[in-house]
């Protein structure tokens, strides 16, 4: 049986995304926003905090992060500390993501990420051996919920072909208020503007292939946004330009995001998003199985 209609399927091709409400049901959402609350509550952010005072925060900063692709660590948001290095709110209001291998190793997420029903989207979508390659658990806290500039998710996971497909869950209900996602139909039709590559020493950099800016993300540019009900799964093409607005409500907006990409292309070295060799990327098979 087909995974998506014929009509699905053309909007996918035409578009680039696609949005199939219903798609989890609100107890899996809520099974998962609980889980995410049990790993912020068991999570210590005095090693974090630490980090942050090293004298060089940008460095320390990045070696957490790189080392992100085969653990699941803590992201803060932007102005998240004050002057003395210490929360200005609660742990649980100040936490902007949680990455980057949430499918792999945490229970709750990697039976959710290893549904058979994601496995024959990515299938049909063309992946002949998808591997999971990147989770990541997004709260969009209320209030101080950053915006997410425009991009193309193979910047940040480049394969050669492109073949990077997102899936976007909303865990709740995602609106214009509380930073659903904007998209520009079509967009993904466009070659890939730039890479985010390691830098050698620790660092992070974007090269730049295309210089041109994206358009401001306006109706008036063809933007459209995704607003989505709780259980919606929203599929991304990799090379479709998209973002997410500031929440600027008191309502979260949380969401679960997984990235997939094509075993049989070549993952390059300079990837910002390195695996340890000994426990290489899956593919949807349960482990062991
Ligand atoms: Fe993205």
């Amino acid at each position: 049986m087909k995974a998506l209609t014929d009509e699905q399927r053309a909007r996918w091709e035409r578009d680039g995304f696609l949005a199939l409400p219903g798609f989890a049901t609100p107890a899996a959402c809520d099974a998962l926003i609980a889980r995410a609350r049990a790993l912020v509550d068991g999570f210590e952010p005095g090693e974090v905090a630490s980090i942050f005072s090293t004298t060089d925060q940008a460095l320390a900063t990045d070696a957490y992060f790189l080392g992100s692709g085969d653990a699941i660590r803590f992201f803060f948001e932007p102005g998240a500390f004050d002057a003395e290095g210490r929360l200005r709110q609660p742990k649980a209001l100040s936490i902007n993501k949680i990455g980057h291998a949430l499918h792999d190793l945490d229970p709750a997420f990697d039976a959710f990420s290893r549904a058979p029903a994601l496995a024959a989207l990515a299938r049909e979508l063309g992946l002949s051996d998808p591997r999971l390659m990147q989770s990541m658990y997004i709260f969009k806290q209320p209030h101080i919920g950053g915006e997410v500039v425009c991009h193309q998710d193979s910047t940040f996971l480049y394969t050669d072909p492109p073949s990077v497909l997102g899936f976007w869950f909303a865990l709740e209900d995602a609106t214009i208020q509380n930073g659903a996602m904007w998209a520009l139909p079509g967009g993904h039709e466009a070659a890939l503007r730039s890479r985010f590559v390691r830098a050698g020493e620790g660092r992070v950099r974007t090269e730049v292939i295309d210089p041109t800016p994206w358009p401001a993300a306006r109706p008036e540019n063809g933007f459209v946004p995704l607003e989505a009900s709780k259980g919606t799964l929203i599929l991304l093409h990799g090379l479709l330009p998209h973002l997410s607005g500031a929440n600027t409500s008191d309502r979260s907006r949380h969401a679960y995001s997984l990235h997939v990409v094509e075993g049989r292309a070549a993952y390059p070295a300079d990837n910002w998003l390195q695996r340890d060799p000994a426990t290489p990327a899956r593919g949807f098979a349960p482990a062991g199985g």
